[in-house]
């Protein structure tokens, strides 16, 4: 299959909880945290890892993610890519910031953009939400520092739509543009 063409999206079996999947990030540092229970270096910690991992982990650091600001990329996709798994009224990450401690601000971000897209380092749009400003501007200059415009669309009750936009993505994949190799972005008036 052409490169492209593939969904970026698979469904399988956790082989264990093996005390991954928190990722400490700041513009100059970004560095996997490989031990269960350590406490994530820097001020940004973005969770890379499937939604249905993510509340858990979150719950595993506990107290090592108080007072940093936890980046929630996560698509809460059913099995067929089209539709959320969380019921009405919630988001993956408002279920993370229900988990996290009350120090911790959550940020939805990157969940709208193809991971192989992201990794081809070109100019886009990253949009984000969540309810704390300042923990937004130091996502936002993350961002900025990858060469991509953070667009902020409001709350972390935003967080919903972000992830019904990340549906939307997979419906273009499939059907409008026909393949995976394509980028959501906001164009001025
Ligand atoms: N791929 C995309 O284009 C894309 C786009 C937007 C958003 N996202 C979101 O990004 C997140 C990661 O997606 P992905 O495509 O990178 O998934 P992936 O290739 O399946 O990688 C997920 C990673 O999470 C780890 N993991 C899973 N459960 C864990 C646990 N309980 N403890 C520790 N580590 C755990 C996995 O470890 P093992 O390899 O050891 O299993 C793996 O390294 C998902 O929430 C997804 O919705 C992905």
């Amino acid at each position: 299959m052409r490169r492209g063409t593939r969904p970026p999206f698979r469904c399988r079996r956790r082989r264990g909880d093996r005390g991954r999947g928190a990722a400490a990030a700041r513009p100059d540092e970004v560095e996997r945290t490989p031990k269960p229970g350590a406490v994530p270096a820097g001020g940004i910690v973005i969770l890379a890892v499937p939604y249905a991992s993510a509340v858990p982990v979150v719950t595993r650091y506990g107290d090592a993610l108080a007072g940093k600001v936890i980046v929630d990329i996560a698509n809460p996709f059913n099995a067929t890519a089209d539709g959320l798994t969380t019921p009405d009224g919630t988001s993956a990450a408002q279920e993370v910031a229900k988990a996290a401690p009350a120090s911790a601000h959550v940020v939805k971000a990157f969940n709208t953009i193809f991971g192989h897209v992201l990794a081809q380092g070109r100019s886009m749009d990253a949009l984000i939400a969540g309810d704390d400003a300042a923990a937004k501007a130091s996502v936002s200059a993350f961002i900025e520092s990858l060469g991509l415009r953070p667009l902020d669309a409001g709350g972390l009750e935003m967080a919903r739509w972000l992830e019904g936009a990340g549906l939307l993505l997979m419906g273009l994949g499939r059907y409008g543009v026909g393949n995976y190799n394509f980028a959501l972005g906001v164009s001025p008036g």
